[in-house]
């Protein structure tokens, strides 16, 4: 079963909305909040307003992109969670306003499978079984994926997750949010080795970030009173340093996995996988290990409607459909 589906995206702070035919994205439109960078952080209750605001010129956006008409449509996808609830809630009932109006199906996608099923928006594509290192600013996990919407999480942050920790160190040194593109750009020409910054044994596959900002926090507060304009002083080698710390911490984990499964076929997915020094480091293992690797392109890492999309297409395929009484789960889970 194929068909032409338009996805809506608003789980946190990125209105978005996309068409996808048959298993190939038309259009992917993304409007990215402002209002949170003053706040340093999403502010929940602004983030419902600004989508309420956004979604309807997005989503027109995205179908005129897409030069496709409402009544092509054959199904309406949104984001079910995880994510924060007041936000999803916009997304949801603009999806079952237009389901209904057009009688046609609704599909709740999961973000986080979303995320990993951005690797089939482009050519190459990984084969199945596949290891995914899932990144971004609610979650760090592994993820070995089976088939399209098969997916088992063998790994996750007992903590803070990943893209957390680079924004509350960001914030930490006065960075506005987000701060894991500004640390990604302060750290080049820094020095990684500088300040090396203690990495925690937490078992198996799981990760561990909470101390390593705590750490951050209390070795910057020792420096300060020697030298109040140390953090200026010293930018890029404390942001190189800190992305080395957490980039060491996910590839230990990665590794570890990929050789007691072995698997070489290998992906991230996330936010933070658009950072350069994490997708080089993955690059560069790769070769040392014999991997295959899939890093998505970047409009494709951070949050879009195009990667719920390609989720809602596998689900259309499978008539995986939601009824119209459903409502968002902003702690869904696999
Ligand atoms: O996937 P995403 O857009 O939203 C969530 O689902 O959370 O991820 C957002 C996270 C933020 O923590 C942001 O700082 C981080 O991804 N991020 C980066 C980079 N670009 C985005 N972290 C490090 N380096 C980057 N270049
Ligand atoms: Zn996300």
């Amino acid at each position: 079963m194929s068909g032409i589906i338009l996805a809506i995206e608003s789980s946190c702070d990125e209105t978005s909305a996309s068409v996808v035919s048959n298993g190939k994205v038309l259009s992917n439109i993304v409007s990215t909040q402002e209002v949170h960078q003053k706040y340093g952080g999403v502010v929940p209750e602004l983030a419902s307003r600004a989508h309420q605001k956004n979604i309807l010129p997005v989503v027109s956006e995205a179908l005129k992109d897409a030069n496709i008409k409402k009544t092509d449509l054959n199904a309406v996808a949104f984001t079910k969670g995880p994510g924060l609830l007041g936000a999803l809630l916009v997304g949801a009932s603009f999806a079952k306003g237009m389901a209904m109006s057009l009688d046609i199906p609704l599909i709740g996608v999961n973000h986080m499978q979303a995320h990993i099923l951005a690797h089939f928006i482009d050519d190459p594509k990984p084969q199945f079984p596949f290891l995914c290192l899932t990144v971004s600013g609610g979650h760090t996990q592994l993820v070995v994926v089976k088939s399209p919407l098969e997916m088992e999480v063998v790994g996750e942050t007992i903590d803070d997750a990943v893209g957390e920790a680079f924004d509350k160190t960001a914030k930490i040194m006065g960075l506005d949010y987000p701060g894991g593109p500004l640390i990604d750009k302060f750290a080049q020409g820094g020095d990684p080795l500088k300040y090396p910054f203690p990495n925690v044994n937490i078992p198996d596959y799981n990760f561990s970030f909470s101390g390593i900002k705590t750490a951050f926090l209390n070795f910057l507060r020792k420096e300060n009173q020697k030298n109040e304009n140390f953090i200026e002083e010293n930018k890029a080698d404390l942001c190189a340093s800190i992305q080395h710390t957490l980039i060491k911490i996910l590839m230990k984990k990665l590794i570890k996995a990929a050789k007691e499964l072995n698997i070489k076929e290998i992906g991230i997915a996330g936010g933070v996988s658009a950072n350069s020094s994490l997708r080089n480091t993955i690059l560069e293992e790769g070769k040392k290990k014999g991997w295959n690797v899939y890093v998505p392109d970047f409009e494709h890492c951070t949050d879009n409607a195009a990667m719920i999309a390609m989720a809602a297409h596998y689900q259309y395929e499978g008539k995986d459909f939601e009824a119209l009484n459903t409502s968002p789960n902003p702690r869904m889970k696999f």
